[in-house]
């Protein structure tokens, strides 16, 4: 299996003692060698699609450069064409890379080693993002053939500050690292060693800086499945993997889930969202507006409505789903959408009724939400929205001009047929969110923030902001769906989303997951997953569902489920209808008066389903309609940093060494040659032996 970034990278480090004897090392003590391995650093890796290999790798044996802490525009120019140590490895602030990057960094690639990108711990105040600016461009509905005045963001461009940086390839590596005090040991040696200072050249040893991110991928998707193939014969050694998880659905009325294709009578709303995000780096990926905020609102509104539905059944069924790799050409939409085609699901598509999406609802400034919908299919039904807003702050309305959809699963619904739709989204045209599909769509970008002295449990209930505006948007889409389905618009009033479960699900994943909260909600054997930092959503390459799908899978299960611990005892045994409903056990919460937790079994109808693109199953690598991304394998994700002396002196040394190496061999030959002579006295004549 591929090697566990995490364990490579995030080592204990040598030692804080090292690094301090580091920057105390006198400078021509060449012998004393040291190596400072880094503590955080996160590289961005080799992706590959059908045609292209986006992303960064070094050499098998690392990228070594001399250390350039960039600090303005000018001394670019020493990196690129004056300085006289080349190649360098440039530091360099975050806001300084995105400048940079495309043209000069990756253009002087003959001088550049490698780039370590200092990330702050606040975000900019511009505005931007790595990904490209129409995202999904060629996998969503508006094609050449459906209706050639939209394709390629012709008539709005989505994400205006979208830089493309994401999609781009560069032969040499790129890291992140944390404002720290590894960067500070860093700034040091290249002060203390690397610094020209009056215009001088900086002398020998000079402090220098090795990257190891090398990927076994090249090329292409076709290229690597296929090596992939070759190896497994061999050894099974794999060189890539599909970007693949699992989707998370659930209905408010159970479906048998064992009879797969259509289902007569059944109609069904679909409620979507989508889970995962990227960013320029590996495992960096917070999503909080462009994931987050959206299948937060339907998480919450599917809450909201367990009583309603539960009390007053409306005439359709409502599926949630939660749909995964939708950043990397919608990978877990085209794959449900595949799955009932080809009756492989609980439903097919001529059960679903309309579909209603939740994109990003981050709410900037103004309270208005937008509902998008396609201009094409339109023209013969659509989505009757009215009603659900009233009585609350925000408001909803359509963007009012023939405007395509933006990026959304529901493009994939739509390419298999004109089913009545809409995507709920805080934008009219182009994003408000100026940080898409970066580092930075983070918990502070939607202005989630605490009171000073608050405990961790205290922040995890306390009601932001942030939230209650999220559960305004909740409850619009919880009506919304109520009516969609057919439900009394008398009963409307009284399904709310709760504030209190809003800011604990935004706190769980964009602060901190391990939370008494979350620790009550997943089995014993899952609390590894959870961690002091925001969630990361990258979609990744496992074949067991990751980190946020569990996560989600088990809060659904929560937010929709009922309790039925009196029928089990430490594991969901003895279940009723397991083709109606799924059974997790949790570890629960400890009664005050113990320590010991008490476990109970949740029913619901949260279950996964497979969000691996078709084209692997079809093994059409070189598809036009389905995802055909793949991750590249690697071994060693590291950095270091250590003084090297100068090439003449290492190759004085090596020349010495070579020297002496040829003249021990010399003697060697003379002794051997000449050993009667030299040793023949007391011995036989050495031909007299034989
Ligand atoms: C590396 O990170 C760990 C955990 O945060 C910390 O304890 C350690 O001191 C760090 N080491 C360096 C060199 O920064
Ligand atoms: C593969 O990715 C590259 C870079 O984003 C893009 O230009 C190209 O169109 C993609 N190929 C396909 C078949 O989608
Ligand atoms: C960073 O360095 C400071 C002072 O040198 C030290 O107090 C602090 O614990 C260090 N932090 C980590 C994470 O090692
Ligand atoms: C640069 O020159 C000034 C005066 O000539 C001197 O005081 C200073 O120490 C020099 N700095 C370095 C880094 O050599
Ligand atoms: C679910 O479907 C399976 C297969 O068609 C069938 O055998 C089973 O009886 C169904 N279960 C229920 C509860 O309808
Ligand atoms: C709209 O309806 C007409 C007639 O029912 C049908 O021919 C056409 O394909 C439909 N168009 C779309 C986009 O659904
Ligand atoms: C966060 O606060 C700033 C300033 O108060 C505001 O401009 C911005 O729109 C807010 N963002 C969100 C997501 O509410
Ligand atoms: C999670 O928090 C608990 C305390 O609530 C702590 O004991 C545990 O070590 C933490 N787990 C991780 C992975 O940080
Ligand atoms: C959901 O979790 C809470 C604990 O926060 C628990 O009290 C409740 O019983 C759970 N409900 C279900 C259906 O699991
Ligand atoms: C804890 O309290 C509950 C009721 O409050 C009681 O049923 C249970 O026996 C108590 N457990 C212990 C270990 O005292």
């Amino acid at each position: 299996s591929r090697p566990a970034i995490s364990v490579t990278a995030r080592d204990p480090p040598v030692g804080h003692e090292r690094s301090r004897r580091l920057t105390s090392v006198g400078c021509n003590s060449v012998e004393k060698k040291i190596y400072v391995n880094l503590n955080y650093t996160v590289p961005c890796v080799r992706l590959l699609n059908a045609t292209h290999q986006i992303g960064c790798q070094s050499h098998l044996s690392g990228n070594v450069g001399v250390l350039h802490v960039l600090e303005s525009e000018e001394n670019l120019d020493w990196v690129l064409h004056s300085g006289l140590t080349p190649p360098y490895l440039v530091i360099l602030e975050s806001s300084l890379f995105t400048r940079y990057s495309e043209h000069t960094l990756k253009n002087g690639s003959s001088r550049v080693a490698g780039v370590a990108v200092v990330t702050p711990n606040a975000n900019p105040s511009q505005g931007t993002s790595p990904h490209t600016s129409c995202p999904n461009e060629n996998t969503g509905v508006y094609t050449e053939n459906y209706d050639p005045t939209m394709a390629r963001c012709n008539v709005t461009v989505w994400n205006p500050l979208g830089t493309g940086l994401s999609y781009e390839e560069f032969d040499f590596p790129i890291f992140a690292m944390k404002e720290d005090n590894d960067t500070q040991v860093i700034r040091q040696c290249y002060m203390d060693h690397n610094r020209a200072g009056n215009g001088s050249t900086p002398q020998y040893p000079l402090c220098a800086m090795q990257l190891y991110s090398h990927m076994s991928a090249v090329t292409d998707t076709a290229t690597c499945m296929r090596r992939n193939n070759i190896n497994f014969s061999l050894s099974p050694e794999m060189v890539c993997d599909p970007l693949s998880d699992f989707n998370v659905w659930a209905s408010t009325r159970p479906l048998n889930n064992t009879a797969k294709g259509h289902k007569e009578g059944e109609s069904v709303v679909l409620a979507a969202a989508r889970l995962d995000s990227r960013s320029f780096f590996f495992d960096i990926a917070p999503g909080a507006e462009s994931g987050v905020s959206g299948f937060v609102a339907l998480l919450a509104a599917a809450h909201a409505l367990r009583n309603a539905t539960q009390e007053a059944p409306p005439p359709r069924n409502i599926l949630y789903a939660f749909f995964h790799g939708e950043t990397f050409d919608y990978i877990g939409s085209s794959r449900m959408v595949y799955d009932m085609e080809k009756n492989n699901f609980a439903v097919d598509l001529d059960n679903i009724h309309s579909v209603l999406e939740v994109g990003q609802v981050g709410l900037h400034a103004e309270s208005r939400l937008w509902l998008h919908s396609d201009p094409v299919s339109r023209k013969n039904s659509s989505v009757n929205e009215e009603s659900a807003a009233s009585g609350l702050n925000v408001s909803v309305e359509e963007p009012g001009f023939s405007q395509p959809l933006p990026p959304s699963s529901f493009q994939r619904f739509l390419r298999a047929r004109p089913i009545p739709g809409v995507v709920i989204e805080d934008h009219r045209s182009a994003f408000t969110n100026s940080f898409y599909e970066s580092m930075y769509d983070n918990a502070e970008y939607l202005n989630i923030s605490y009171p000073p002295d608050l405990t961790p449990d205290e922040q995890l209930e306390y009601v932001t902001d942030t939230a209650k505006a999220l559960t305004e948007v909740a409850t619009v889409v919880a009506r919304t769906l109520y009516i969609q389905a057919g439900g009394a618009e008398s009963r409307l009033g009284s399904i709310n989303a709760d504030p209190q479960m809003v800011t604990r699900i935004l706190y769980g994943f964009l602060v901190r997951s391990n939370n008494s909260w979350f620790q009550q909600l997943i089995p014993s054997d899952l609390v590894s997953h959870l961690t002091d930092r925001p969630t990361n959503f990258y979609v990744g390459v496992a074949q067991q569902p990751g980190k946020p799908t569990l996560l989600v899978q088990y809060l659904l299960a929560n937010l929709t489920g009922i309790v039925v611990s009196d029928t089990c005892f430490n594991n969901c045994v003895f279940v009723l209808l397991p083709q109606m409903y799924s059974y997790l056990w949790v570890q629960g919460a400890a009664p005050p008066n113990s320590t010991e937790r008490v476990g109970f079994c949740m029913r619901s109808a949260a279950r996964l389903s497979k969000a691996l693109s078709p084209a692997f199953d079809l093994h059409e690598y070189t598809s036009k309609d389905y995802s055909t991304w793949t991750e590249s394998r690697w071994k060693t994700i590291k950095g270091r940093i250590f003084l090297v002396a100068s090439h003449e002196l290492e190759m004085l040394t090596l020349g010495v060494g070579v020297g002496v190496l040829l003249t021990s061999l010399m003697l060697t030959y003379i002794m051997s040659s000449k050993a009667d002579i030299l040793f023949s006295s007391g011995r036989e004549p050495a031909n007299a032996t034989y």
